[in-house]
């Protein structure tokens, strides 16, 4: 039997220093001593230079002259200067009294100029590696500028697709995010961060952002103690655990505490709890926001709030420069604590060699957008993209097949990039039509109609070119979906369908008989209604990024087969949210026999009892597509459920696993998927909860024994006392394809 490692949560030191740590503390402290308070406070103001006018820059280079500025963001978004890395550094290093290097940060938050999917993309690629490689290409390219610090990974968990930042977080669940949140920090600072082309990775949002109510961005977020240190919390630890160097606090409140004076998230959580040695930023513009959350009075209560509890670099605001001396002479704030806060901002510089080498690595011409990068952004956007239906195998197309290609997004290099691509160009960006024509040799095979002008157009007057083209097609192809401004930061969405016209442009397509692809760009999962049936084959593709038009043309035509699986549970409607596999249980669970659908009431036909269980009279109770499902061009077939010994006590590791085997014609790739149940504990737990996952790639008829091995303390959760306990008694198993199929085994915990 062939054993396969399941992927783990390394718990080792990436950001370990080249020097030893006595020797950066050391030299953190010889430092400290010749700093003057209004110094220290320098280090912890990072500034927008985005904000600055031509104007104010003389009295900005004269602050970093004097030691008071600590870094900078954005400075490639600058209408003065677009390039002043170099610059702004020569002045930190040989004008200011200690020399201390500035810390260039940016949001590089799925590539640089090579842009990848968007994360929630990457997710559904459920390969670490592939995730990695992605960061690690970012920072290859992002670091020629100068940019040694990043704002990922965002490792938020979210319930609620209405929320525009779903698109940038690395799905629903808290193990396949930490793996994956783990995988990203590792390809941005390497195992060696002085590398100069490593980047600080910066884990955010802490806490509790994805959990704003009604899926409105900034919004209040309420999370139990539990439930935030059973789901929310561990993607931070495990990335934590990995060497993660910085860490973003969030705009949220918390259970009624803005996050960024949030002391039993940034003390009692992060540095007592988990060791976090390195720096805290806060949110752009969080300090001052406690001012509207009615949380601070003025300026100088915010900073003291978030300074006691732990912000160490406030970002773009300076209420920190304005107050903290005084507020120390008050007493309100201690020398000892800024030189806590001064401490883990020049460890984060030491680690990444910035006094080595403080300036950007240059070599811009041979590292952008190299072959090497868009190729590895083209494997990212296939291997992103979901199959959630395909009927009659219509796909993958036959290269003879005729298409109308249809759909406001089928040709627009601007919006398959998707949120946040701050250096991404459209001018690099290959959308579909000239990838098609490119593969099929020219345009003989296909006729390209847009039909809307863009996703929210409602007007019907591109309908009657459209139709005309599906009806001279032997498939039509329909690309559609939300642009990049329909996710993101502060863009959510209370209607999460098709916006404008595009219902109506599928239903026309549909009814002219013809069968139809749908591939859906979007940041979020969609409503699909009548779409789900209307369509032949449905496939979501995200926003793609660079490559999306060669990446959907390998898919599309059988290149390469669809590998993608959903890291979000797909609702029906909106009207499902909070939506999630890993749910708690109820007392009256729906079943497929127990629940009543509003048709039938209509009717007046009740095929069942219908009890009165959990569920939606509209809706019924299952999503559109359960978490972990994706279709490929092959079928596999899951036999010989092995559990090796079904009694384990606590300490020991059990084994399970099952024969997977392609019964299909092509060669590629499963992604086998381990969930557990706890079936009695002093608190509900969920229905099921992903332990492990494997992806296999096996050839027509093949098959391998995917074995798992899960230690009782991964079924480990946080019991009434929040003490993180594994409780014995019985458990259930699924080796499975998705969250609600599969295997079904069941294991003792014992004393
Ligand atoms: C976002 C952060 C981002 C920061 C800097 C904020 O508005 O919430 O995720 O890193 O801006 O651009």
């Amino acid at each position: 039997m062939k054993k396969l490692l399941t992927y783990c949560l390394p718990v080792m030191c990436l950001g370990a220093p080249l020097a030893s740590a006595d020797a950066v503390e050391e030299r953190i402290d010889t430092l400290l001593e010749t700093m003057t308070i209004e110094q220290k406070v320098g280090q912890l103001a990072l500034r927008d230079f985005g904000t600055y006018s031509a104007e104010q820059i003389p009295a900005l280079k004269e602050q970093i002259r004097q030691g008071e500025v600590g870094g900078f963001l954005n400075v490639n978004f600058s209408s003065v200067n677009d390039n002043a890395f170099a610059e702004l550094q020569k002045i930190a290093v040989e004008e200011s009294p200690q020399g201390i290097p500035l810390i260039f940060g940016q949001d590089v938050i799925h590539g640089y100029e090579t842009i990848f999917p968007i994360p929630l993309g990457q997710a559904a690629s459920w390969n670490p590696e592939l995730v990695k490689k992605g960061a690690r290409i970012a920072a290859e390219e992002a670091t020629t500028d100068g940019i040694r610090w990043t704002f990922a990974p965002m490792i938020d968990i979210s319930h609620d697709p209405r929320w525009g930042r779903i698109a940038e977080t690395l799905g629903e669940d808290p193990y396949l995010a930490s793996i994956l949140g783990v995988a990203m920090t590792e390809g941005f600072q390497t195992d060696d961060p002085s590398r100069p082309d490593a980047m600080a990775a910066s884990a955010k949002h802490f806490i509790g952002y994805g959990a704003a109510e009604a899926g409105r961005d900034y919004n209040a977020a309420y999370i139990p103690e539990a439930r935030l240190r059973d789901t929310f919390l561990p993607p931070f630890k495990a990335a934590v655990d990995a060497g993660l160097m910085t860490i973003m606090s969030s705009y949220n409140t918390l259970n009624d505490i803005p996050a960024t004076a949030n002391q039993y998230a940034l003390k009692t959580i992060l540095r007592d709890e988990w060791g976090f040695d390195g720096f805290v930023v806060s949110d752009w513009n969080a300090v001052m926001e406690m001012l509207p959350h009615g949380f601070a009075r003025d300026a100088k209560h915010a900073a003291e709030l978030s300074a006691n509890a732990g912000i160490d670099f406030e970002m773009y605001t300076d209420t920190y420069q304005q107050h903290l001396p005084q507020l120390i002479k008050e007493g309100k704030f201690t020398e000892a604590k800024l030189d806590q806060a001064v401490r883990h901002m020049l460890r984060v510089k030491m680690r990444l060699g910035l006094w080595e080498n403080p300036y950007p690595r240059g070599n811009r011409e041979a590292v952008i957008l190299s072959d090497d990068h868009r190729q590895a952004a083209r494997e990212a956007a296939r291997e992103s993209f979901v199959l959630l239906k395909n009927d009659n195998s219509i796909l993958p197309l036959a290269p003879k097949t005729k298409i109308a290609l249809i759909g406001p997004l089928a040709n627009v290099p601007h919006e398959q990039l998707g949120t946040w691509i701050y250096n991404g160009n459209k001018e690099d960006s290959e959308p579909l039509v000239p990838a098609l024509e490119q593969y099929l040799g020219g345009t003989d095979s296909f006729t390209f109609v847009q039909g809307l002008e863009y996703s929210r157009d409602t007007s019907t007057k591109g309908f009657g070119k459209a139709v005309e083209a599906a009806q001279q097609a032997d498939v039509i192809v329909y690309v559609g979906g939300e642009e990049s401004i329909l996710s993101g930061e502060g863009h959510s969405r209370g209607d999460i369908a098709l916006p404008g016209a595009q219902q109506e442009l599928v239903k026309a397509l549909s009814e002219t008989g013809k069968p139809l692809v749908t591939v859906i760009m979007a940041g979020r999962p969609i409503e699909l209604g009548k779409v789900r049936s209307q369509s032949d084959a449905i496939m979501m593709a995200w926003h793609p990024g660079t490559m999306a038009g060669p990446a959907l043309v390998d898919v599309l035509y059988g290149e390469y087969s669809p590998v993608g699986r959903l890291p979000i549970t797909w609702p029906k409607g909106e009207g499902q949210i909070p939506i999630y596999y890993n749910r708690m249980a109820t007392g009256r669970p729906a079943t497929d026999d127990n629940y009543t659908l509003i048709g039938e009431i209509e009717q007046g036909v009740f095929q069942h009892d219908p009890g009165n269980s959990s569920n939606h009279l509209d809706y019924g109770h299952e999503p559109e597509f359960p978490f972990g499902f994706g279709l490929t061009y092959s079928e596999f077939e899951y036999s010989n459920l092995a559990i090796a010994k079904s009694r384990i006590a606590l300490g020991e590791t059990l084994k399970a696993s099952a024969t997977i085997k392609n019964t299909g014609k092509v060669k590629t790739t499963e992604v086998v998927q381990l969930y557990i149940r706890d079936l009695v504990a002093s608190r509900t737990r969920p229905i099921r909860e992903l332990k492990g996952f494997e992806r296999v790639t096996l050839a027509p008829g093949e098959s391998r024994v995917v074995e798992f091995e899960i230690s009782t303390d991964a079924l480990a959760f946080h019991n009434q006392k929040m003490e993180k306990v594994t409780e014995v008694g019985e458990f259930e198993l699924w080796i499975a394809k998705d969250a609600t199929s599969g295997l079904k085994g069941r294991f003792t915990v014992y004393e």
